[in-house]
């Protein structure tokens, strides 16, 4: 009675979130109810694996669907809930036969009901990106949109910075560098009413950056597009426009990287706590060219001083002629 009691008034100091804040949270899982939950999931993957299609345990399954949601153990036991039994998210009651309930398809639990504290924090965040201002965009983008909730690892875990990028681009390759699935997001062109606007080529729009493709496979697309959180523990949700993505290559490459806090946060982190301070194996391991040596870079930022030092000299030659000829006046 007492903690019904207590969950009212929790419920009413939440508010909007309603009860069904309820319905689970992100504390840890014990490894106990962990080995459970992974031996309750192996009944789905029956049918939901490469093993089960192979070999389904009934007839007259339709094959195709499930081709289509496949999950294997060794990519969803790792991930960020596969501690969890798959019913947590897909209703308690609805899939425990097959055929499953058609209630089900309508059951699945949010990403709020068990991150509550995050989403409070990130909401206003990504209802300020861009994907959010698009009438026609909007109304189809939701947090699964970028994060597939069986696969995603979260970066602190994922640490290698080439498999977080990996993992970050993919979500928006996904769309900005493919027509197909742009075209089921796109809105309708200005020019081209009842037709969707088509999708700019992703290394024409960043053709003044050099290599873009080596760029997309070491550095994140979130890394210029979200605006700068400084002490922040994740980095924000507000995809930014055209107008306020980074553009300046010395953000990144330069001894004082914004790399630091953003793509290697969690390497300085461990670095910090394994030496007692920040030094400088991160940079000195070459994850980004500037903070150390780079022929190319080195020549263009030669070349640049080259301009600069070419400009002084010839203001002040113009000033000493100009000096010369008024004494030559006088
Ligand atoms: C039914 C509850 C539930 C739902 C719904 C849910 N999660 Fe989780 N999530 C968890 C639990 C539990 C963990 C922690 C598992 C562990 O490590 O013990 C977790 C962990 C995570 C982590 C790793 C966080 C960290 O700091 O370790 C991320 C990121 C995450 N979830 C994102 C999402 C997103 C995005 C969605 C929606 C698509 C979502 N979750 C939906 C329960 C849920
Ligand atoms: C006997 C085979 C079989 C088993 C076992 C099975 N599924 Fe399915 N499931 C399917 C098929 C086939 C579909 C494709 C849609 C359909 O035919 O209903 C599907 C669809 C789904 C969908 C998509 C949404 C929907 O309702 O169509 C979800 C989610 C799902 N299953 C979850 C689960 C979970 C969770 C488990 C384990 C608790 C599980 N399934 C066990 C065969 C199975
Ligand atoms: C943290 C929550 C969460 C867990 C745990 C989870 N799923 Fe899902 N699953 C989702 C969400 C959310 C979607 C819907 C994505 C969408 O609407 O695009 C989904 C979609 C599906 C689908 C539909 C096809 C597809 O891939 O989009 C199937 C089948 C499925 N899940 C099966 C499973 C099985 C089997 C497990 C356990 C091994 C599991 N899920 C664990 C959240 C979860
Ligand atoms: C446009 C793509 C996109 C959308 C939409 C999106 N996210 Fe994310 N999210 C990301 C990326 C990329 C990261 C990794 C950024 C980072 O390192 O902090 C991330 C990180 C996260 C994390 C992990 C932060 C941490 O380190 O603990 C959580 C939790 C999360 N998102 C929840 C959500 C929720 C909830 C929604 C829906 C309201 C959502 N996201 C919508 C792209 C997206
Ligand atoms: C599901 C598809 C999809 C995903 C995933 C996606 N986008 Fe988008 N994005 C779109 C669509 C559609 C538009 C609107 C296009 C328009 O109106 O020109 C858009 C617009 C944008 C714009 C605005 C362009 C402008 O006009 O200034 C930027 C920047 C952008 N996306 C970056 C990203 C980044 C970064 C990610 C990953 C974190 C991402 N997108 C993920 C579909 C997607
Ligand atoms: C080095 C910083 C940087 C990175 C990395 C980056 N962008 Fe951009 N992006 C920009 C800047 C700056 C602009 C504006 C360019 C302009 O106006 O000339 C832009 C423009 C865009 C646009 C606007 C297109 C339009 O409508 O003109 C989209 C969409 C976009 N980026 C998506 C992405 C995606 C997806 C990724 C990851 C694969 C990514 N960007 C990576 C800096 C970056
Ligand atoms: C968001 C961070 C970021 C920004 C902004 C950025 N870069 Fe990079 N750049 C990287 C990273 C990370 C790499 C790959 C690691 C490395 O080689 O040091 C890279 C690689 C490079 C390379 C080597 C590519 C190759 O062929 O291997 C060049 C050249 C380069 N950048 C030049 C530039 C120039 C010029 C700009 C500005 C127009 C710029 N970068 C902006 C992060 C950035």
């Amino acid at each position: 009675m007492l903690a019904s009691w207590r969950q009212t008034i929790v419920v009413l100091l939440l508010g909007g979130w309603g009860l069904s804040a309820f319905a689970g949270g992100d504390a840890p899982i014990d490894t106990a109810t962990i080995e459970l939950n992974r031996k309750a999931n192996e009944a789905c993957y029956a049918c939901h694996s490469a093993a089960g299609i192979a070999k389904p345990p009934k007839a007259g399954l339709d094959l195709s669907k499930l081709k289509d949601s496949r999950l294997e153990p060794p990519v969803f036991n790792p991930s960020d809930h596969g501690v969890m039994d798959c019913r947590e998210c897909h209703s308690k009651t609805h899939y425990n036969d097959y055929p499953h309930a058609e209630a089900g398809k309508t059951s699945t639990v949010g990403c709020t009901e068990c991150h509550a504290a995050k989403v409070l924090r990130l909401e206003p965040q990504f209802n300020a990106s861009v994907h959010a201002k698009v009438k026609g965009v909007k109304e189809k983008f939701t947090c699964f949109t970028c994060h597939d909730p069986h696969i995603n690892i979260v970066q602190k875990r994922l640490k290698d910075p080439a498999k977080i990028v990996a993992q970050d681009n993919h979500g928006c390759l996904e769309c900005h560098n493919s027509s197909e699935t742009f075209a089921k997001f796109a809105p309708e062109g200005e020019k081209t009413p009842g037709q969707k606007k088509a999708r700019p080529d992703i290394d024409t729009i960043h053709d003044w950056l050099p290599n873009t493709r080596a760029h997309w496979k070491s550095v994140r697309c979130i890394e210029c597009h979200t605006p700068e959180v400084a002490e922040a523990k994740m980095l924000s949700h507000e995809i930014l426009n055209k107008e306020k993505a980074e553009k300046k290559c010395l953000t990144c490459h330069s001894a004082n990287s914004t790399l630091k806090v953003r793509l290697y946060r969690h390497m300085v982190k461990d670095e910090q706590q394994k030496y007692g301070f920040t030094n400088s194996v991160i940079l000195s391991n070459s994850y980004v060219i500037g903070a150390t040596r780079h022929p190319l870079l080195d020549n263009i930022l030669i070349g640049l001083a080259g301009l600069t030092l070419l400009g002084v000299l010839a203001h002040g030659a113009v000033r000493i002629i100009a000096a010369m000829g008024r004494k030559g006046k006088e």
